[in-house]
């Protein structure tokens, strides 16, 4: 399918799965409730968790929120397109179907050549959710996708792995203070030099505004592990706790240590390389479901880097808080 067939298709009130360079989308128009609300049918997703808005440009932006504050302005011209999703007032004209009755309207427009070129076709704003059953791991390839929503009415357009592997930044440009409501890849820090103040990062479980970051998340089905810490800690751990072929391993680096593991993925090529940790994540984990692994262990390199809140995140949401640093080990 080609992405201009595929636009026919949402246009029609059809889904579409489709290529962002972030995670996978699964897409519908926004203007139709019909629409929209098959989304939440195919991924069961709580209908309270309201879904983000897709453009292609900037002028779309005038039909869909109340104003554009000066912070949201600068944050666009810096980072669009790209992996940042921004929170606006939204206007009536945006239904509460997608916006679960907030207020608030979360937008972004993606930088993926697949992607520009469905929603220029479809000339209008495009409602999409991660491509997967709501709360199981997001879809970097397009086999995860097609494994986790293959379903009557849904088409797929391939556009091979996505670059970054982790879902956008969402920034809240709606009130009197700019937060990071989800981390990714674009960091707080990459916001607040380019608002010339600080930006907010505290998630407070009592104060939460985001509603996905309540549920559970990106949860393989078998039970994993989380190893933070230095290398030596954690192959160490792994030598002691792991038994041959009970567990799936996503390592670090090289096989050293491992060779009793009999089910093992490289998730990155060395300590330094969290970038290409994000982008297999998500296929590592899909990948334990479809070998129907029960118990998984990920070793995650510790200390400072750009990308290891954005992971720490994902990681404690897909394991259910069982992420192991050094003191806690037993
Ligand atoms: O990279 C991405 O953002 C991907 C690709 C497909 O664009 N999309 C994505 O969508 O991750 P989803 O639905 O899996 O995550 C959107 C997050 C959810 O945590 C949702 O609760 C939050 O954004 N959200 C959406 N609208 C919101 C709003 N008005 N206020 C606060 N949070 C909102
Ligand atoms: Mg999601």
């Amino acid at each position: 399918m080609t992405p201009r067939e595929a636009a026919e298709l949402l246009k029609k009130g059809e889904l579409v799965v489709f290529p962002t360079e972030t995670v996978y989308g699964i897409g519908a128009i926004a203007s139709s409730d019909e629409a929209v609300q098959k989304i939440f049918q195919s991924k069961g997703r709580p209908q309270h968790n309201p879904l983000i808005l897709h453009i292609s440009e900037l002028r779309q932006l005038d039909s869909l929120v109340e104003n554009i504050p000066e912070d949201a302005h600068r944050l666009i011209a810096a980072f669009w397109p790209g992996p940042l999703t921004i929170c606006f007032r939204k206007k009536k004209t945006v239904s509460d179907l997608v916006t679960a009755g907030l207020p608030t309207v979360c937008i972004r427009m993606p930088d993926h050549p697949v992607a520009q070129e469905l929603l220029r076709a479809v000339g209008e704003a495009v409602a999409a959710p991660s491509a997967n059953l709501s709360g199981k791991p997001s879809s970097t390839r397009f086999q995860d996708a097609v494994r986790q929503l293959t379903q009557s009415g849904v088409s797929f357009l391939d556009g091979g792995d996505t670059q970054y592997g982790l879902e956008s930044t969402v920034v809240d440009c709606s009130g009197d203070h700019v937060e990071v409501l989800r981390p990714g890849i674009i960091s707080a820090e990459d916001l607040s030099q380019v608002i010339g103040k600080p930006v907010r990062t505290q998630i407070r479980h009592e104060d939460i505004t985001s509603p996905g970051q309540l549920l559970n998340h990106y949860a393989p089905s078998g039970t994993l592990t989380v190893l933070y810490g230095p290398r030596s800690w954690r192959r160490e751990w792994i030598h002691e706790h792991v038994k041959k072929g009970e567990a799936f391993v996503g390592f670090v680096g090289d096989l050293e240590q491992l060779s009793d593991v009999q089910h093992s993925l490289r998730v990155a090529e060395n300590e330094e390389d969290l970038k290409g940790y994000a982008a297999t994540l998500y296929g590592f984990l899909n990948w334990c479901d479809e070998e129907g692994a029960d118990s998984i262990v990920l070793e995650l390199p510790e200390g400072p880097h750009p990308l290891i809140e954005a992971l720490l995140n994902r990681l404690e949401k897909a394991s259910g808080g069982n992420v192991i640093r050094p003191s806690d080990a037993s």
